[in-house]
This record gives C-alpha cells, structure tokens and sequence, in this order.
C-alpha cells in the first residue's frame, strides 16, 4: 500500500489514520534498524531542516537534530529566540516566510497553542509541531505509541492510566487520541484542578473512548498495563502559589509500585522532576529513557516521510 506522506504538516495527535501510523512505525523501525547496524544514511542529503525553538527543550530539540544529522542533512537552528528578530518584534508568520525560503521543513515549538497550525498556514514546505502551548505535541505521541509497540508488543486493546498534570500537560492530549483509535481503555488520575479538560474528554468520548477518572492511584496503577506519568508544569501555571498547591501532590515509588498489576510499564515524556522516584530507574518496567530513544528514530521516520526521501511501500 503506498501513502504519501510528501508535504504534509504534523501538527495534532488526531490527523493520522490507522493505516498512516502503521506506515510511521514501520518506517521508525526501518531507520532503528539501519542505524544499529551502523549505517551511514544518506536518504536526505542536500536537504535543510530549520528546527525553532522558541520554548526551552532537551528531547526534542535535539533527537530532532540528531535525526536530520543521522539522515544525511544539515539542520539551520535557532534555539535562542531572544537573539532572533522575534526580539525585534518580528511576527510568528513573517519568522516562518522567512525561514521557509532557507530550507525545505520546518520544525517548530512554541509556547502559544495553534501557532504551529499558523505557521503551516504560511509555509510552502512541511512543518513539524513540536509542541505547541498547551495544545498537542504530536511527536511524542507517535514515539510514545512507538514505544508502547516495543515494549508491549502491540499498541491496542490495552488499559493506561494518565497520572499527573492532564491539563497543562501537551503530551497527554496528543496520546489520547492516539489511545483511542487503538481501543484503549483510559483510566484519568490528577489533582483535581489538573483534570483533563473537560472539551478533550468529551471529544474522546464522542469519538467512542472508554475513559474512567477516579483519584484512587492504587486502583488504577492495579488496572493498567501501562501508566503514564506527566510531570506538573510549573512554566503554564498563572501565579507561583497555584503551582506550589499542586507540586508533589504524586509521587510513584516502590511502596505505590506494590499495588500495580504485575509487568506494568511506566513512562513518561521527560524531564522529570520528583513525580518518578529515581529508585524506580532500575525497575525493568521502567520504559521513560529507552522512550526518550525511541524519539529519534521516529523522527527519523517522520522526516523521511514529509521530504517524500523515504517511499518504501509497506504491506500493512
Ligand atoms: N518530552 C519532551 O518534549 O521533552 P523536551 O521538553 O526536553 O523536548
């Protein structure tokens, strides 16, 4: 089956059908595999990927530039925005018409919601979100399915528990859909001014997802096959004191790891801050940094995919 992918903006959790994710993850462990066997891929030689950062970032800034180096590619960079034109007062759409006459995608965070969907609006090349406010942060939710593929051996008909921040927290927006589509059921545990937004829940719902909230750590953890942990985001909370009421407020460690069901596998997107005890880190279920990983080999994928350079046909 071919899928072309050559163009196409990555910008939500909720744009891919099933068929195109199979087509990324097949090509994640296509790239996984060449670059184990220490191959030196050549598939985007020539090409330039702009990778803007105008949010602070460790994973996916740099798996990202890491991918486009692996692949063959030279990456323009701008990581800080305080010394770019943006500083002059340069607009979002005027940055991306700019940057787009210099490469050929664009990799982008931003800390307003829908700005990579405004900056795909004005670019004639692919652009990539890489986070954008608290909206969706699509990347992590494929290398997350990505991951759960891996460590699982299959991404449906399984139950994870979402503990945490669910309402500032991007990555878990971006994951339920991805849930969802594969029959997932989805148990919702977080401070109670950190739920889920309810305009999330109800589309999860209304598309047929099979969603329980409870504050009850110990009955979910007992429930999942997988829990998913997200850390509180200090950086979206709107005063210091309403982000102190909620730090800490879970913490998973061994003694709260005796109540989960036998082989669970936590992950979280990273970085952590204390809401994983780092005695976990040996725990064989403990899947965050091997998740970390598996970013760069997807992203790998995706870029291969929307520059059009890899179009193996995949029988799926
Ligand atoms: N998971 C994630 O987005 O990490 P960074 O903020 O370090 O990119």
């Amino acid at each position: 089956m071919t899928i072309d992918f050559k163009g196409k903006d990555i910008l939500n959790g909720f744009q891919f059908s099933n068929q195109e994710l199979n087509v990324i993850m097949e090509t994640a462990s296509y790239y996984e595999m060449r670059v184990k066997r220490g191959e030196i891929i050549k598939d985007l030689e020539g090409l330039v990927v702009a990778t803007l950062f105008f949010e602070p970032s460790t994973r996916t800034r740099l798996s990202f530039e890491a991918a486009i180096n692996r692949l063959g590619a030279r990456v323009a960079s701008m990581a800080e925005p305080a010394n770019s034109s943006i500083a002059k007062g340069e607009s979002l759409e005027d940055t991306i018409l700019t940057v787009d006459g210099y490469c050929d995608c664009i990799v982008m965070r931003h800390p307003v919601s829908g700005s990579a969907a405004r900056a795909a609006e004005v670019a004639v090349h692919p652009v990539i979100n890489g986070g954008d406010g608290t909206s969706q942060h699509p990347t992590q939710a494929l290398l997350d399915i990505y991951t759960i593929r891996k460590e699982k051996g299959h991404i449906g008909g399984q139950t994870i528990t979402f503990l945490g921040d669910l309402k500032y927290g991007r990555t878990v927006h971006s994951l339920g859909y991805l849930m969802q589509q594969f029959n997932n059921k989805m148990i919702f545990v977080s401070p109670e001014s950190l739920r889920m937004p309810e305009e999330i829940t109800a589309e999860l719902k209304s598309r047929g997802a099979d969603i329980e909230e409870t504050d009850d750590i110990k009955y979910a953890l007992s429930q999942s096959d997988i829990v998913y942990v997200t850390r509180v985001q200090r950086e979206r909370f709107p005063s210091v004191e309403e982000y102190e009421k909620c730090k800490g407020s879970y913490i998973l460690n061994n003694d709260l790891l005796k109540y989960a069901k036998p082989g669970i596998t936590i992950m979280h997107p990273l970085p952590r801050v204390d809401e994983i005890a780092t005695e976990l880190d040996t725990y064989e279920g403990s899947a965050y940094f091997r998740q970390a990983s598996n970013g760069m080999y997807l992203r790998m994928a995706l870029l291969g995919l929307v520059t059009g350079r890899h179009n193996i046909c995949y029988s799926i």
